[in-house]
């Protein structure tokens, strides 16, 4: 009988593609998915390491996962237990030390060799080689029709932000060959895909080459999303995570000519300080960060943007919390994510001595959160009794109900009793509810 599988994933977008082509990579090689860890001979752990909540709940899962092992062994049953993603690049070895019961710790790099391995029982139990190239090469394309679709086109950060710790677990930037991008892209849509988000930690650093007219020539984001958009059947395109020093003229440009280039854009800042965002080695300004902004906005109208925000750097004073929300007030966010400052092992800010108290940052995440919460409200009330262009995803949890995405990805809920899914349709805006649209179909 084939083995079973169960994959549990942890943080970001990239570990969802990743977590995706494991699945791929597993069902290829004749494994089964199933639906819990309970059912399976494989349980694999997908984790994540930037900050400290998320690898805690590695370990909890864990202690659960190993009493459950060691019951099914007690009945004669085999079950292997792997940790992949980021907390196994940064721990290691320590990741076995601290609970006997994981067969192999696997970093983001390594996870095509899962498999073999599985078959094998290799005694080496420990893979963190940096092998990007490799990896990207073993991996088979899905075949299953997914409306939506993420495809990494860059892994890896040489911006070393002094908290973060992606140049540490992910390594060294790294862009896939767009003819590699641009063939697993042409299968999706092939299968249905009408939208596709392209991932990387640093997508606007995106790099590649190609010969045009016998000469190699440099392929950045904006050229990356030209050449996508040739992909008949492809309708939308995305692209997460951006940072400031890295927008061109030609990105702005891509997003001004190119329709199916969304006009939401993620753009984390962090802080609305220039004395944090020195010390965090962000390397631009507050200003070059509205300057950016401004001159987006003088180019595309419609553009709206989200950002990541953290609270309670080391150091960071009231004045410098409140140039964060003056910043915020400026632009004006369409939605965006925060967090409390976490320290993370190897990062530099980690061995700073003036942390900021729990309760001070408590207090400051809960502010920061309350005014981006409000213009998320104010930025969504702006489209009731509009028409937006919504791409329906598949069906909604109620009999007829279909559930879409604007340009802005928010969610909207339509009633139909004919089949929608695939379509992007002019949806009149009627309702929200807390953060989902309800709207009827024009025409
Ligand atoms: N503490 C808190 N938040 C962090 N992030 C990255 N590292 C940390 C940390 N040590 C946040 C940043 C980043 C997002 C993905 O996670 O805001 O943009
Ligand atoms: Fe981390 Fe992003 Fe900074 Fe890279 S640019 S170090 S991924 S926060």
């Amino acid at each position: 009988m084939n083995q079973s599988f169960f994959i549990k994933t942890y943080g970001c977008q990239m570990n969802d593609y990743d977590s995706d082509k494991m699945e791929e990579l597993l069902t290829f090689n004749g494994f089964n998915k199933v639906t819990n860890f309970e059912k399976s001979d494989v349980a694999i752990l997908n984790t994540c390491h930037i900050r400290k909540k998320a690898s805690d709940k590695l370990y909890s899962d864990l202690g659960r996962l190993s009493i459950f092992k060691e019951n099914k062994n007690k009945l004669g049953k085999q079950m292997q237990i792997i940790v992949t993603g980021c907390v196994a690049q940064a721990e290691g070895e320590e990741i076995i030390k601290r609970n006997k019961s994981v067969d192999y710790v696997i970093g983001p790099q390594n996870f095509h060799i899962i498999p073999d391995l599985v078959r094998k029982k290799n005694s080496s139990k420990v893979y963190t080689d940096f092998l990007c190239e490799e990896k990207f090469e073993s991996l088979p394309v899905s075949n299953v029709k997914n409306i939506s679709r993420l495809v990494t086109i860059q892994e890896g950060c040489d911006k070393f932000c002094t908290f973060c710790v992606v140049p540490y677990t992910r390594g060294a930037e790294y862009s896939r060959p767009v003819e590699d991008i641009f063939a697993e892209v042409l299968q999706y849509s092939k299968f249905g895909t009408s939208e596709i988000t392209l991932l990387g930690q640093n997508v606007s650093s995106y790099s590649s080459r190609i010969y045009e007219d016998s000469k190699k020539k440099e392929v950045p984001l904006s050229g990356l999303l030209k050449i996508l958009s040739r992909i008949s059947g492809l309708k939308r395109i995305r692209y997460l995570t951006s940072h400031p020093s890295d927008i061109t003229d030609e990105l702005i440009s891509e997003h001004k000519k190119n329709k199916l280039v969304m006009p939401f854009l993620h753009l984390p800042i962090q802080s609305g300080s220039n004395e944090i965002l020195k010390l965090m080695n962000r390397k631009h300004t507050k200003e070059e960060y509205l300057r950016i902004i401004k001159k987006i906005k003088k180019e595309v109208p419609k553009m709206a943007f989200s950002s990541d925000f953290i609270v309670g750097y080391p150091g960071e004073s009231d004045t410098n919390f409140e140039e964060t929300l003056d910043l915020i007030e400026k632009v004006g966010f369409a939605s965006s994510y925060s967090f409390k400052y976490s320290p993370r092992p190897g990062t530099p800010a980690s061995t700073k001595k003036n942390f900021i108290d729990e309760s001070t940052s408590n207090m400051r995440l809960k502010k920061i959160q309350e005014l981006l919460n409000k213009q998320q409200r104010y930025f969504n009330d702006s489209f009731i009794g509009k028409t937006m262009d919504v791409l329906i995803s598949g069906k909604g949890k109620k009999e007829n109900q279909y559930v879409g995405r604007t340009p802005y990805l928010q969610p909207v809920h339509i009633m139909s009793s004919k089949s929608l899914t695939g379509k992007i349709l002019k949806i009149k805006i009627e309702s929200l509810t807390s953060f989902s649209f309800h709207g009827k179909i024009l025409n």
